[in-house]
């Protein structure tokens, strides 16, 4: 009996063994047609500033690319394209000579702020290939920091119009809250709220106009925890959040927009001109702009409290049934992964296959202004008969980085390397001579 139990063990062993080599085998033959093997002329996509895929072949269409990080195949002769993460692009450290063969692609979702060179068309027409957020780009990166419909349409955290009234009473809100650590910003935005608390009662919680503390469950380093479920209850008690980018460019738009949206808290917003494009309804959010003048808006924020109606206007993609009607949101949102953390990801890896492709073509291509629109730092408002006007500091860096950016296209346009030393002396004297601004803005 014993025996025979050993052998039916030895018997299933074997069988198990066998499987299990088959699938190797399949594993291994499923990979090899898979994965692209490397050729001889296998076109290479270098990132020059760390980021992106490393040391990864990818088929992309019919094209297969090996994408590397590795400086040391800038001279290969199947080097096609090199790729930019914008904020990390540094003057002094550039490839060249440039070779006439060699494309170059920019991928830049965040604000020129990081890197004002590229408010200029003389930096952004170095390359050949853009992701941007501008909807103009060649991988629009526009909606990169929304996480998805469902979160727009969704009531999770929202709370009804009489829930938010008695909480004001009861704890004492503001109808409106504010919350940024980061004060010194292109366009003065603090100037702006200074003038509008005036009117109306604003909750500042970050270290700008800080007037009230955080909770204690939010008190700790609360930049870090702006996706919790906390941190979204938080803001959803409020009647409006004001929401103002650090920067003023055509489709720049960040959570800033998003979170109140998603919580049911009406945004007031300042920032792109063409946000309006992307709210999931025409009147999910109140614009700055539309306003003369802080009191103007304050005063259409207090009508909007005094009647329950006219503020829920603001909030039917809510409320109603058939909720966002925005095509051109929803069209932007079809077509990748649901997850806030794999959205940049697959973004990424688009704009890397995108170039991959174009680079077996011989179409000319040029970043232009229209893929990255910016306007020129401004008080959004400002008192002008006041002691404290100011000469905005940014206005004075975006100035010189016209210089910068004109310097350098010639430097690149000639093949000279970059002295830095003399590029900084050579870039003050023409931003002082004001010679930098003959191109248009
Ligand atoms: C870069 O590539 C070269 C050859 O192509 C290789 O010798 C070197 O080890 C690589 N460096 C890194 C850091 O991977
Ligand atoms: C919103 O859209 C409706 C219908 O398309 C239009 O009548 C209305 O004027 C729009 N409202 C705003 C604030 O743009
Ligand atoms: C890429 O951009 C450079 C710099 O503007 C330009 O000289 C070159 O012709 C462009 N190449 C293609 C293929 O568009
Ligand atoms: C850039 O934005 C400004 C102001 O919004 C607009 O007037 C201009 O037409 C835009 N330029 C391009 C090239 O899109
Ligand atoms: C502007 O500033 C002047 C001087 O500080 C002050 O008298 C005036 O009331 C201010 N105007 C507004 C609208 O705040």
């Amino acid at each position: 009996m014993c025996w025979i139990k050993l052998y039916t063990l030895f018997f299933y062993v074997i069988i198990f063994a066998i499987c299990a080599l088959m699938f190797e085998v399949y594993v291994e033959f499923y990979n090899h047609d898979n994965t692209p093997i490397r050729h001889e002329d296998t076109p290479i996509v270098l990132w020059w500033t760390p980021f992106g895929s490393h040391d990864d072949y990818r088929k992309c269409g019919s094209v297969s690319c090996f994408f590397t990080q590795n400086r040391s195949y800038v001279n290969n002769r199947n080097l096609k394209v090199i790729l930019y993460y914008g904020s990390n692009v540094d003057v002094a450290d550039l490839p060249i000579p440039r070779l006439n063969n060699v494309k170059w692609g920019l991928l830049h979702e965040e604000s020129p702020r990081n890197n004002l060179m590229f408010v200029h068309e003389d930096a952004l027409k170095l390359f050949n290939y853009s992701a941007t957020f501008s909807r103009y780009s060649d991988v629009p990166l526009t909606t990169v920091d929304l996480p998805g419909i469902n979160e727009l349409s969704g009531t999770t955290y929202f709370l009804p119009t009489k829930k938010k009234n008695l909480l004001m009473k009861e704890k004492k809100l503001a109808p409106v809250l504010y919350i940024q650590s980061n004060c010194d910003t292109m366009n003065d935005r603090d100037l702006y709220i200074l003038e509008l608390i005036k009117y109306i009662p604003v909750d500042s919680y970050g270290s700008c106009i800080n007037n009230r503390q955080l909770p204690d469950n939010l008190k700790e380093n609360y930049v870090d925890q702006l996706n919790k479920k906390e941190f979204m209850e938080f803001v959803a008690q409020y009647k409006f959040t004001l929401a103002f980018e650090n920067a003023v460019c055509d489709d720049y738009i960040t959570e800033k927009l998003w979170r109140p949206l998603i919580v049911g808290s009406v945004p007031i917003y300042y920032g792109s001109p063409s946000f309006k494009d992307w709210l999931p309804r025409n009147n999910s959010a109140i614009a700055v702009n539309d306003f003369e003048n802080p009191k103007e808006l304050a005063e259409y924020l207090l009508a909007c409290l005094e009647d329950d109606e006219k503020y829920e206007d603001h909030l039917k993609h809510k409320l109603l049934k058939n909720k966002i009607n925005n095509k051109r949101l929803l069209d932007s949102l079809i077509i990748r992964p649901n997850d806030l953390f794999s959205i940049f990801g697959y973004y990424v890896s688009k704009f890397e296959c995108y170039v991959c492709e174009k680079s077996q073509l011989n179409d000319l291509s040029t970043v232009t202004k229209k893929h990255y629109n910016c306007s020129k730092p401004m008080h959004i408002w400002q008192n002008k008969s006041d002691s404290g006007y100011k000469k905005n500091f940014w206005l004075d860096m975006w100035e010189q980085e016209a210089c910068t950016a004109k310097l350098l296209f010639h430097a690149i346009s000639n093949s000279q390397s970059i002295n830095m030393q003399k590029f900084d002396i050579e870039k003050m004297e023409m931003y002082e001579s004001k010679k930098c601004f003959d191109i248009k803005n």
